[in-house]
C-alpha cells in the first residue's frame, strides 16, 4: 500500500518518535509499505513520521544513485530504533531536498561521518560506521525521528528568506506526483 506523505506544517513532523519493540504490529507489512511509497515518490530515504507513523524507523534505497557510485546500486535498508553515536569528520555543504518539503533544496552542513547502531527488520542489531551521501541521507532522515527538518540547519537569514515558500506549503502551494497529507488531515491526490 503506498501511503499520502505528510508535508511540512503537519505536526507529526515535529514529534519525537517511539521506540518500536518486538511485536510492534504488522511491522513486516509496514517495512514494505514504506519502501513501496518511497518508490511512488521517487525518493532515496523516508522515515516514519512522513507517512504519520510516530514510531523509530526510517529506510533508505539509493538505487537510483548508481551512476555517482556503484556502491549504492545494492544499499536498500530499514534502520529500527537506530542511535547515532559518533558525529566525525569535516563538517560540509550538501544540497538536500525532502519529500514533506516539496519543491525546496538548499545546501545543509553536516559531518562526513557517522557511527550508528540500529535494528534491522528481523530485530539483528548492528553497529556501522557509514561517510559519503549514506551518511547524509541517514543524518537527515534520522533528524526525522526526533521532529528535526532539513530546514531547520538552514542560518536564520536562509529561514527568513524560506518562510512564504514554507507556509505555502503547508497551504497546499506545490505540485507533486504522489498523494500527500497537509496540516488538519486532508488526504490529497496526485
Ligand atoms: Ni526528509
Amino acid at each position: 500500500m503506498v501511503f499520502p506523505i505528510y508535508v511540512y506544517g503537519h505536526p507529526v513532523l515535529r514529534k519525537v518518535t517511539g521506540i518500536i519493540d518486538k511485536d510492534y504490529k504488522d511491522l513486516k507489512q509496514f517495512i514494505a509499505d514504506m519502501f513501496e511509497t518511497m518508490d511512488d515518490s521517487d525518493g532515496i530515504g523516508l522515515a516514519s513520521p512522513q507517512v504519520g507513523k510516530s514510531v523509530r524507523l526510517f529506510i533508505v534505497d539509493t538505487s537510483t544513485l548508481k551512476d555517482e557510485d556503484p556502491l549504492l546500486k545494492d544499499f536498500k535498508k530499514v534502520f529500527i530504533n537506530p542511535s547515532i553515536i559518533e558525529r566525525i569528520g569535516e563538517i560540509t555543504p550538501f544540497n538536500e531536498g525532502c519529500l514533506s518539503i516539496p519543491g525546496i533544496r538548499e545546501d545543509v552542513s553536516r559531518e562526513s561521518k557517522i557511527r550508528i547502531s540500529y535494528y534491522d527488520g528481523d530485530f539483528n542489531f548492528y553497529d556501522e560506521w557509514y561517510d559519503g551521501i549514506l551518511s547524509r541521507i541517514i543524518q537527515h532522515e534520522y533528524d526525522h525521528l526526533d521532529g528535526i527538518l532539513f530546514t531547520d540547519h538552514l542560518a536564520s537569514l536562509k529561514k527568513r528568506l524560506l518562510k512564504n515558500k514554507l507556509n505555502g506549503i503547508s497551504k497546499g502551494k506545490f505540485d507533486v506526483d504522489y498523494k500527500t497529507v497537509l496540516p488538519g488531515k486532508r488526504v490529497r491526490s496526485k
